[in-house]
Formats: structure tokens, sequence, C-alpha cells
């Protein structure tokens, strides 16, 4: 006879069976319920481990996911692309500081817009988007120069602009406005805009 033909269990309790001499039934029945012990601590360890390595992988897809989505509207920022004259004007549409803004546009193979000509700065104006341009006085107050490094000569400044009045108002925004020759603002490099770059060659991906 095997310890198991001498195991009756009753309610989830140990009982010997009818059969079994008295002793050897109490053995049997210890070692049976250690077996179960250790069974039902397997058992809970195989669920927890489980539990854990599904938690794992909720976070490992949530962080695919969050990566995709950031790659994607990276890809969605060029909206157009238009030529115009010798040159390609493209926006990058997030809002960002002047400094990020050229960066983006270098990283597309131009830098930020530069306005050579009345023809240009309406050609911009008709885009109907605020932007940064490529022209700042960080160097030096009061010396506008184009990010190409040639200074300012003719200035399409709204009203009363540039005059300095905030702190760190030395990059150019473009403000659309009817009066599509006077759209500049001298503006805090450090607030975030949408921006046109320009290149000679289309943008790149
Ligand atoms: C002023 C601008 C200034 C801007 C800052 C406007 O009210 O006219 O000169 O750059 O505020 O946000
Ligand atoms: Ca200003």
């Amino acid at each position: 006879m095997t310890d198991r033909n001498m195991i009756v269990l009753h309610q989830g309790r140990c009982r010997a069976h009818p059969q079994s001499p008295g002793k050897r039934q109490k053995q049997v029945c210890l070692a049976s319920r250690r077996r179960c012990c250790g069974l039902a601590v397997c058992f809970g360890l195989l669920c927890l481990l489980l539990v854990i390595s599904n938690i794992v992988l909720c976070l490992y897809y949530i962080n695919l996911k969050m990566e995709k989505d950031v790659q994607c509207q990276l890809r969605n920022q060029t909206v157009i692309a238009k030529k115009y004259g010798s040159s390609y004007y493209y926006i990058l549409e997030w809002a960002k500081t002047w400094s990020k803004a050229r960066e983006d546009c270098r990283e597309k193979g131009g830098d930020l817009l530069i306005i050579n000509s009345k023809e240009e700065q309406e050609f911009i104006n008709k885009q109907g988007i605020n932007t940064w341009i490529g022209l700042t006085d960080a160097e030096k107050e009061g010396e506008w120069k184009w990010v190409d490094g040639s200074a300012l000569t003719t200035g399409y400044w709204m009203s009363g602009e540039p005059n300095n009045a905030g702190p760190g108002e030395h990059c150019a925004v473009f403000l659309v406005s009817p009066p599509a020759l006077n759209s500049w603002n001298d503006m805090n490099c450090m607030k975030p805009s949408d921006c046109i770059c320009e290149s000679t060659k289309p943008p790149l991906n």
C-alpha cells in the first residue's frame, strides 16, 4: 500500500485512512501536510512571478508606445515646404524657443528665415503663421544681425518696435498682420513660437 492510499482528505483536513495503522497514519499524514504546504508555497510564488512579469510587460509596452508617439509627432512636424524664388520654406509647427527653432531648422538642412525683400516679407505674411525669424541682437543690444552673420538693413518692425521692453527681448518674431510690412517684434528668445525655416534645397526628412 502506498502513502497516498493511506490518506483521506476530508474537508481540507488530513485524515487517516480507516484501514491504516495508528502511528504510521500520523507520520504519513504529517508528510502529506508538508507536501501540501510546499506545493501551496510553490503555487503562490508562481502566481507572484506571473503578476510581476505582467507588470513588467505592461510598463515595457507603455514605454514603447510613448516613444513611438514622440517619433510620429517629430516626423509630422514639417507641415509644408513651399518654393518661392530660389528658396524652400517649411514650417515647424511646434512652439519652441528661438534657439530650439533654429536647431530644428538646421537639422533639416536649413536655418531660420531671413527676409531680404519686401516681396519675401509679403510672401511670409500670406502664410498666416506667427514665426520666429533668423534675426537677433543677442550679441550687442540694438545691433540686429541675421543668422548668416549679415547686418539688418531694412526692417519691417511693428510701430514702436524693437523696444527691448522686457527681459531677454533679443529675438525677432514675425506676427501676421494686416499691414504686411509692419509685423516684427523683438521678443524674449525663451518664449515659445512656431517657426518657418528657409533652405536652398528641399528640407531633409
Ligand atoms: C509689447 C512688445 C513686447 C511684448 C512682450 C507687448 O505688449 O508691445 O514690445 O515685446 O509685449 O510680450
Ligand atoms: Ca518688443
